[in-house]
């Protein structure tokens, strides 16, 4: 699509997908992958930050790939690739890395709630803290100035390491003319966050969550579990507070979410009944797309060749600019 906007995006594969990922990220990527040349890939060097099992570490890779085209990602569409298949970014990070202030990079959330946990500890500021933690930002800034991409869209508790990456673009476009393309996050606040079956946000950390591909059967014993107060059926009930409702809303069609809001107001309906329901409805809309998945997991070497397709579209893009850099800096003439 000559001249539409390009929209990049990440996921870590450090866990199952869970469907905190499926309303916060997968679901809004498919549809902006409507409107905009949409670029995806499985960041498994960022994940490298936090997961030291090889073996998990490939599996996720796959994992998330079949999730991602299970869902609908066309890669025929979509450029889906693996970060570590395009090491033009490295290349840049390097290069960047050389006009990112290092001051920048102390203000990081991530590094600084590192330290601070440090501090609160009594341990030295950066025990335990690895360069690739730290310098996170700037290989996140690489993923996105080396496909030119113009829109970043990822929760808001990323919105800081796209704006860096914006920094970083201006400082290099300030030392070498006007070579990077400045990019924007777009964060949509409504699907940013979902809680999780004890109430906190959905998250591998807290173990609360519901794995997309998990089977029925197991779903439902996770969402029997969801917590909720201790209303009898018949006493009215505030939808918006409650875990398990904000859950259902993002799944039932429309007119039951309308039906189900009237009847918590209203009493009469029990947390038991609306769990039962919201386990049916997930069977419903994740049957077909389990299916793909299981296939998918079933033929790594159908996701090796869809990688390796990926990779070969991103490393054309890639490589264009890592040229126009290395001209730009005197790497090369
Ligand atoms: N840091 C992102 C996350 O944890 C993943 C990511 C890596 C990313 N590189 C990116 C997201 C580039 C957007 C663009 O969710």
């Amino acid at each position: 699509m000559a001249g539409t906007k390009v929209a990049l995006t990440g996921i870590q594969p450090s866990g199952t997908a869970h469907i905190g990922n499926y309303l916060g990220m997968i679901r809004p990527a498919l549809e902006l992958a409507r409107s905009y040349d949409a670029y995806y890939f499985l960041a498994d060097e960022h994940a490298l930050t936090t997961v030291r099992d090889p073996k998990g570490l490939l599996d996720y890779t796959y994992e998330m790939a079949a999730t991602l085209i299970a869902l609908g990602l066309d890669p025929k569409n979509v450029v889906m690739y693996r970060q570590s298949d395009v090491p033009a970014t490295f290349e840049l990070a390097w290069i960047l890395s050389c006009v990112t202030p290092k001051g920048l990079l102390n203000r990081a959330h991530a590094y600084k709630a590192a330290v601070d946990e440090n501090e609160a500890a009594g341990r030295t500021p950066d025990d335990g803290i690895s360069m690739g933690l730290y310098n996170y930002p700037v290989l996140m800034a690489a993923d996105i100035l080396v496909v030119d991409g113009n829109v970043v869209p990822v929760g808001s508790d990323q919105r800081q390491h796209v704006e860096m990456a914006r920094d970083i673009a201006e400082a290099f476009n300030r030392t070498y003319g006007d070579v990077l393309v400045l990019p924007e996050p777009l964060i949509q606040e409504s699907v940013a966050t979902i809680a999780g079956l004890d109430g906190r946000k959905m998250s591998k950390s807290y173990g609360n969550l519901i794995p997309i591909f998990a089977s029925p059967e197991e779903q439902r014993k996770l969402i029997m579990r969801i917590v909720t107060d201790s209303r009898p059926p018949e006493e009215p009930k505030d939808p918006d507070s409650d875990n398990l409702f904000r859950i259902y809303e993002h799944f039932a069609p429309r007119d039951r979410v309308d039906a189900m809001s009237a009847r918590y107001l209203k009493g009469g309906v029990g947390y038991g009944e609306v769990k039962e329901e919201l386990a049916e409805i997930l069977r419903d809309v994740f049957a077909g797309p389990r299916a793909r998945f299981e296939e998918l997991m079933a033929d790594q070497a159908q996701l090796d060749k869809v990688l390796a397709e990926g990779a070969q579209r991103a490393a054309k893009v890639a490589g264009a600019t890592l040229g126009r850099v290395k001209k730009a800096v005197g790497l090369t003439s």
